[in-house]
């Protein structure tokens, strides 16, 4: 099984750099890696210091860096053309229709959230090929890192509640629309193009929830906002079932310089935190370089203090992220939900499915079916899981 090991954290914390790193000592370690970014605004190449020119030719294929190790930034426009051409052609051709000029419309026609469905399918993908035995993943900035990973979510509820309607929808508009010579309507195409690239995306929701293949890193500084965010962050990923297994504390700053002096005492400070918060979580400090991390030689030294002579890959806690615990007639759900008090968690049930919501975030437990039979009696906090009991309704 191949493992994916996916880098999230606020911006310009490191996440490039972390990524690159993990994936250059992977490929040095023996594994058939690729390290992969869905972040538009890409610098993984920069990181690795390739001739943009040579780079931008590969237009988001699998380009090879050193042996073992490839290096893909995608490139939505590209995959869009590339593969679902119909989708693509209908909303340009709406925004034109709309008055937008036709190269605006190419560029608009870009929707927010592709990018990830596009990342989704690579993983996907390689995952079904065996290509590769690692997939390192630099992600966008924190919130978009979490629409990436409820996607999957998205796209099943709108394949099982709305694609039906919408086409027959359609079929009822097309009359109507010819005879008020309204042309901006999907073709049939359009919908084909949509359930191709669900079926292509199939699967992947358990690929990103199996703790065997999947797990998150972290990455930080040791500054409060930056801290609170990681932990919220930690919380999220948790909710949508992934499983973090490290948290990267870089630039931590070189003690007895005395400009820095107080920089040393904040850090440290921040450190202890997120050791306490994060624990059974192992946690890797990094140091800032003299200089900025560019090139392999950089990065290798970055993937020596992170890893020393271990394996990169080797998933670093053990467990899963929800479980289900029968107690007698009763059923326990246990879900690591760190930071989150019981007061902010409201359940709601529906058929076999129990939604969780944290604020604007949800979350779906699929209910196996000795536990959908019965009601929820009551949820608590202990030591940062929540624990749903579930019983015959009395
Ligand atoms: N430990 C370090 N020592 C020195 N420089 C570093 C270190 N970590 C990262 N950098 C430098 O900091 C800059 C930002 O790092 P990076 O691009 O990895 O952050 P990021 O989290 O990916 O940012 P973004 O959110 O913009 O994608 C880069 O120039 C990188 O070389
Ligand atoms: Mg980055």
């Amino acid at each position: 099984m191949p493992r994916i090991i996916l880098h999230s954290g606020k911006g310009g914390v490191g996440k490039t750099t972390t990524s690159a790193a993990t994936a250059l000592a992977c490929a040095k370690y023996g594994h058939r890696t690729i390290v992969l970014s869905f972040d538009l605004a890409h610098s993984l190449s920069d990181s690795f210091d390739i001739d943009r020119d040579l780079f931008d030719q590969n237009k988001g294929l699998p380009f090879n860096v050193t042996p073992n190790l490839d290096i893909q930034e995608i490139d939505v426009q590209e995959e869009l053309e590339r593969h679902w051409g119909d989708v693509y052609k209908y909303f340009a051709m709406l925004l034109t229709s709309s008055g937008v000029k036709d190269v605006v419309a190419e560029e608009v026609a870009v929707m927010p959230g592709m990018e990830d469905v596009i990342c989704l399918l690579y993983l996907n993908q390689y995952v079904k090929e065996g290509k590769y035995d690692v997939v390192v993943v630099d992600c966008p900035p924190t919130s978009e890192s979490i629409r990436f990973v409820s996607m999957t979510s998205t796209i099943e509820w709108y394949m099982g509640k709305r694609f039906g309607m919408d086409r027959n929808l359609l079929k009822l508009a097309r009359p109507l629309a010819k005879l008020a010579d309204y042309g901006a309507l999907p073709e049939d195409s359009y919908f084909e193009a949509i359930k191709n690239l669900f079926h292509r995306i199939e699967g992947v929701e358990t690929i990103l929830v199996n703790p065997e293949i999947t797990t998150v890193r972290l990455v930080t500084n040791a500054e409060k906002m930056v801290v609170r965010e990681t932990q919220r962050a930690f919380m999220y990923f948790s909710m949508y079932g992934l499983t973090t297994d490290g948290v990267v504390v870089n630039r931590l700053l070189p003690q007895g310089d005395e400009y820095f002096k107080q920089w040393v005492v904040t850090q440290t400070k921040h450190l202890g935190e997120i050791e306490e918060y994060f624990n059974p979580v192992p946690v890797t400090k990094v140091p800032l370089f003299r200089d900025q991390v560019i090139g392999l030689k950089r990065l290798e030294e970055v993937g020596e203090v992170l890893f020393g002579k271990k394996d990169p890959a080797e998933i670093r806690v053990k467990g899963s992220t929800f479980q289900f615990e029968k107690k007698g007639a009763k059923y326990v759900l246990r879900l690591p939900m760190p930071f989150v008090n019981k007061e902010a968690i409201d359940l709601s049930r529906q058929h076999d499915d129990l939604f969780i919501r944290i604020g604007s975030f949800k979350r779906h437990v699929p209910l196996p079916r000795a536990v959908a039979r019965l009601s929820a009696e009551g949820a608590e906090m202990k030591n940062g899981e929540l624990h749903v009991t579930f019983a015959k309704e009395k």
